[in-house]
C-alpha cells in the first residue's frame, strides 16, 4: 500500500513550519536550580518516573525519523539532564546516522548542565554530536551554589565546558538565567570571562515555567536591562539571527570580542516563528513550552502501529496547534491551573 505522505512542509494553524524536536531522555538532574526543579518540590520523596515509562532509544529512534519526514531539521536532547541517561552516546550515535529524504544530516544538539561533561564530551563528539548548549548561572561560587540548589563545585562546570570545547563542540554557547536579587551582579563578570573564548553567552529572562518556580514578574531582570549594563561597559551592536526563529537575538562586542545573546521570552515573545515540537520522557508530544496537555505516542508505538500512523499522528498534532503563549502572557488574569515543568519536558 502506498503511504499517504502529508503535505510538505508540515505547517500549523498559524502557519508555522515544523522544524525542531527536543527530545527530554530524562526528568532527573543532578541540580536543583531554584527556577527549575527547587528542593522544597522536587526532594527525596518526589517520585521520578520509572525506567519502564521511559521511551527506549528505539522509540525515541522512530519518533524522530518520522519527525523528520515532516521537516524537522534540528535535533535537540535535553533532560532533566541529559548525560544521566544510561548509554546517552548510543543515543547520539543513533540519531546522528538520520538523513533528511534528500540525503543531508540534520543538526543534532544537546542542553546540558555541563556537570557530566569533562568525562563525556569527547565521546559525544565522537558519536556525532554536533552542538553544546551548557547552563551556567555564576561564577561566584556562592551565588552558583544558590542558583544551582546543590553543593556541586562550580569548577566542576566549568572543566565541562573547558572539555566541550576541547573536543571541538562549536559553536558552544552557554545559558544563563537571571534572577533579581540573586545572580544580577554576575552579568558582567560572565560577560567578561566568555569575551574573546569562542563561547556564546546567552541571557536568560526567568520565565514562569511550570508551577513550582514561585515566578514573579518583578523578579525578571529584562533583556534590555541585561544589554544596557553590558552596552556600557563593552559597546555592543545587533547582528542577524543564525537562523530563522532562533529564540537568542545576538549582539556582537564592536572591539572583536565575539558575541553574546538575549533570551527574552517574557519581554519580547517570538512564538510568531516557533518551530519547535517537544517530546517528553515517557513520549508525549507537547507543542508548546506552556503547555498543559500532551499527545500520548508511546501507546502507539509500544502497540506495534506502523510508522505511516506514527508520522500520520505526529502531523495532526503539529497542524492542530495554535500556541503562542508567550505572546498572550500578559492579557492572561489568572495562571493555568497546570502546566508542565520544564525538568520534564527540558526547556
Ligand atoms: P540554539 O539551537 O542554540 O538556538 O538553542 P535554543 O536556545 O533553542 O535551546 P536551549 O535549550 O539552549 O534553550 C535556551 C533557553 O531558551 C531556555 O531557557 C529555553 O527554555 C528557552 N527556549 C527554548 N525554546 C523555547 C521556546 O520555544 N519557547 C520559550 N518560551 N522558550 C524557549
Ligand atoms: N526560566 C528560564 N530558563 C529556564 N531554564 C530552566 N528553567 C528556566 C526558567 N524558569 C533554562 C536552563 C537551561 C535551559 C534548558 O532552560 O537554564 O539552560
Ligand atoms: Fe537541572 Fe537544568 Fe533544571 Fe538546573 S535547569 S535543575 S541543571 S534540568
Ligand atoms: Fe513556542 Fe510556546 Fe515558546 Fe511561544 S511560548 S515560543 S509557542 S514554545
Amino acid at each position: 500500500m502506498r503511504e499517504e505522505l502529508p503535505p510538505s512542509p508540515c505547517l500549523d494553524g498559524l502557519q508555522r513550519p515544523l522544524r525542531d524536536l527536543r527530545i527530554s531522555v530524562t526528568d532527573r538532574c543532578n541540580l536543583r536550580c531554584t527556577y527549575c526543579m527547587p528542593r522544597e518540590v522536587f526532594g527525596q520523596a518526589f517520585v521520578f518516573l520509572r525506567h519502564a515509562d521511559l521511551l527506549s532509544f528505539e522509540e525515541i529512534l522512530r519518533v524522530a525519523r518520522q519527525g523528520i519526514a515532516l521537516g524537522v531539521r534540528k535535533i535537540r536532547l535535553s533532560g532533566g539532564e541529559p548525560l544521566l541517561r544510561h548509554g546517552i552516546e548510543r543515543l547520539v550515535e543513533m540519531l546522528a546516522g538520520l538523513r533528511t529524504g534528500d540525503g543531508q544530516p540534520i543538526e543534532l544538539a544537546m542542553t546540558s548542565n555541563g556537570t557530566l561533561l569533562a568525562k563525556k564530551a569527547r565521546a559525544l563528539k565522537d558519536a556525532g554530536l554536533t552542538r553544546l548548549n551548557i547552563s551556567l548561572d555564576a561564577l561566584d561560587e556562592t551565588v552558583f551554589h544558590r542558583m544551582s540548589g546543590s553543593a556541586m563545585p562550580l569548577a566542576v562546570v566549568l572543566d565541562g565546558i573547558a572539555a566541550a570545547q576541547a573536543a571541538g563542540l562549536a559553536p558552544l554557547k552557554v545559558n544563563t538565567v537571571i534572577r533579581r536579587g540573586i545572580n544580577e551582579g554576575e552579568i558582567l563578570p560572565l560577560a567578561r570571562h566568555f569575551r574573546h573564548t569562542g563561547i556564546i553567552l546567552r541571557f536568560i529572562e526567568f520565565m514562569d515555567v511550570g508551577l513550582t518556580n514561585g515566578w514573579r514578574l518583578d523578579e525578571v531582570v529584562t533583556a534590555s536591562d541585561i544589554l544596557a549594563q553590558i552596552d556600557a561597559e563593552y559597546p555592543l551592536r545587533p547582528i542577524n539571527p543564525r537562523y530563522a526563529g532562533e529564540v537568542a537575538k545576538r549582539w556582537a562586542f564592536t572591539d572583536g570580542g565575539g558575541e553574546i545573546g538575549v533570551i527574552a521570552s517574557v519581554t519580547q515573545a517570538f512564538c510568531h516563528e516557533c518551530g519547535r515540537l517537544r517530546l517528553s520522557t515517557d513520549g508525549k508530544l507537547y507543542t508548546c513550552l506552556f503547555a498543559s496537555e500532551g499527545v500520548d505516542l508511546r501507546t502507539l508505538l509500544r502497540a506495534h502501529g506502523d510508522d505511516a500512523e506514527l508520522r500520520q499522528r505526529i502531523a495532526q498534532v503539529w497542524r492542530g496547534r495554535g500556541d503562542r503563549y508567550s505572546q498572550l502572557r500578559h492579557a492572561m488574569t489568572e495562571v493555568p491551573a497546570r502546566k508542565i515543568e520544564m525538568s520534564y519536558i527540558g526547556g
